[in-house]
């Protein structure tokens, strides 16, 4: 394929839950650049070429259509797009590492120095890396060395640009972000790549949102963004434990706080806990690298965070599980979402993979259903696939069930008829609503035993 048309070639390396919307929406809005997007997952690579994308998230196939065939292609030969690529976002997964040292806690960049080194070996031309995974501090440094280790005379000049999107809402975060952030070197070299790239997001983004700034204070900035707004949440779900003891209301206590400017009123939803493929592993991340460096009090103050996440599930199910007279084997308990949050079909440390197991272990019949994410739960489980039915329709799902467990907030899981379930459930039914989405009141004048997150419980004994 030539790209002589175009004034800049852009290759992302990765087409995952980053890397497919970010370079959709730079092609989309960029008509002057070839955006092509690599992966080893040949299925994947399909899957993008058609509409039937490898990734839920709403609005997404509006612009890959937009682009794609145009100025965005979607391919497995890395090589060949790394040769004739002028810009590389590096996109790959950088899941917690499961074995040997910083086991559970730091970042797996297993996949991270492979691209690093099949750049440097095909490469015939400099070019501009951009780390858009999360990744632990100082890996550019790293990513560098690596780069310029073989003395070939090609120049590499690495760029952090972490990206901030969430999922479910990655079009309009895309389109329309707080800030973008773009570090480099501090060298004349590294200004010019700097540039280059903010040239990138400019064609959209007012520029007051580009920010700009060393290396090392992008990496941070990604890690510590996420450890804060986890944070919140692990403040919110702790308060919400209290509640459930004092009668006091977490919808009302965080609506009181909110109102506060200085705290904000958003990410203060409690729930049973946080997931997706970031949080804990960013936190995890940040609580090695203070420990690194001896900061021994800071680790354990962000490690906290993920404590009591683990603690918010924990107690979950030991609610469930005291509700329903201690014990719970044989009962038929329906799990409504799967998804780590609504508007995704992505599981990733989702606290239903944690509630689904233990509701296993304790003998219960477990019954999943979620609009996006019955293939990924499936995935998730298969070890334990045969004590779990899964079920697209809710209602079929809560049929003969001694109890409901709102898992994600999804907004078809509002406006059930919960009459019509109730009656077909076992008595007495349990509603626990993991996300607070329901009216609770009406839920129990239904008949419904109900149990919300930081709420004293509606029961009918
Ligand atoms: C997060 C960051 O928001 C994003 O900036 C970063 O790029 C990637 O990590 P994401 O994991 O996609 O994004 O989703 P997010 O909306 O942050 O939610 C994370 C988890 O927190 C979900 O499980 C969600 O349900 C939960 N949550 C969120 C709450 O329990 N309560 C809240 O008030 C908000
Ligand atoms: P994220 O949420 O960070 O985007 P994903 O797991 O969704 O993470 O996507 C990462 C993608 O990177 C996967 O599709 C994976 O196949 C791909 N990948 C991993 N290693 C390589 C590699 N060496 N070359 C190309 N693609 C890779």
């Amino acid at each position: 394929m030539s790209h002589k048309k175009f004034n800049k070639n852009i290759l992302c390396i990765g087409a995952g839950y980053v890397g497919g919307p970010t370079m959709a929406m730079i092609a989309a809005k960029c008509p002057q650049y070839n955006v092509t997007v690599a992966d080893i997952n040949s299925q994947k690579i399909m899957a993008w070429q058609t509409d039937n994308l490898p990734i839920y998230e709403p609005g997404l196939l509006e612009v890959v259509k937009k682009a794609r065939g145009k100025n965005l292609f979607f391919s497995t030969d890395i090589e060949g797009n790394i040769k004739e690529s002028d810009i590389i976002f590096v996109s790959v997964n950088t899941p917690t590492k499961t074995y040997g040292k910083g086991a559970g806690k730091t970042a797996d960049l297993q996949f991270w120095e492979k691209t690093a080194r099949d750049i440097v070996r095909v490469a015939e031309s400099d070019k501009i890396i951009i780390e858009k995974s999360t990744l632990p501090v100082r890996t550019a440094e790293a990513m560098e060395r690596i780069l310029h280790g073989k003395n070939t005379g090609i120049h590499f000049d690495v760029i952090s640009n972490p990206e901030f999107l969430a999922e479910g809402t990655a079009v309009s975060d895309l389109e329309n972000p707080d800030r973008v952030l773009i570090g480099s070197r501090e060298t004349e070299r590294g200004r010019k790549a700097i540039r280059e790239v903010v040239e990138i997001y400019a064609n959209w983004v007012p520029r007051d949102r580009i920010i700009t700034c060393d290396v090392w204070s992008a990496e941070l900035s990604k890690l510590v963004a996420n450890a804060f707004l986890a944070q919140r949440i692990s403040s919110i779900n702790s308060i919400s434990a209290l509640c459930e003891r004092t009668e006091a209301d977490i919808k009302k206590v965080a609506h009181a706080i909110g109102m506060d400017s200085r705290i904000g009123s958003k990410f203060l939803n409690a729930s049973v806990g946080f997931g997706g493929s970031c949080f804990r592993k960013d936190i995890l991340n940040l609580v090695y690298i203070c420990e690194h460096y001896g900061l021994h009090e800071v680790a354990q103050y962000w490690e906290n965070v993920v404590t009591i996440n683990e603690y918010q599930e924990e107690r979950f199910v030991q609610k469930m599980i005291h509700a329903m007279f201690n014990t719970i084997a044989q009962k038929r308990i329906a799990l409504f979402g799967f998804a780590f949050k609504a508007n995704t079909g992505d599981t990733r440390e989702s606290p239903a993979i944690y509630v689904a197991r233990k509701l296993v272990e304790e003998r219960a019949l477990v019954v999943i259903t979620d609009p996006e994410a019955l293939q990924n739960a499936e995935q998730d489980l298969k070890d334990v696939r045969q004590n779990i039915v899964f079920e697209s329709d809710p209602f079929t799902a809560a049929q003969g069930a001694h109890a409901i467990a709102i898992m994600t907030e999804w907004d078809v899981y509002k406006t059930l008829d919960y009459k019509k379930i109730f009656e077909g459930m076992e008595k007495p039914a349990f509603l626990f609503d993991g996300r607070n989405i329901l009216d609770h009141q009406e839920i129990y004048k239904i008949g419904f035993n109900v149990y919300p997150i930081g709420k004293p419980a509606l029961t009918h004994f």
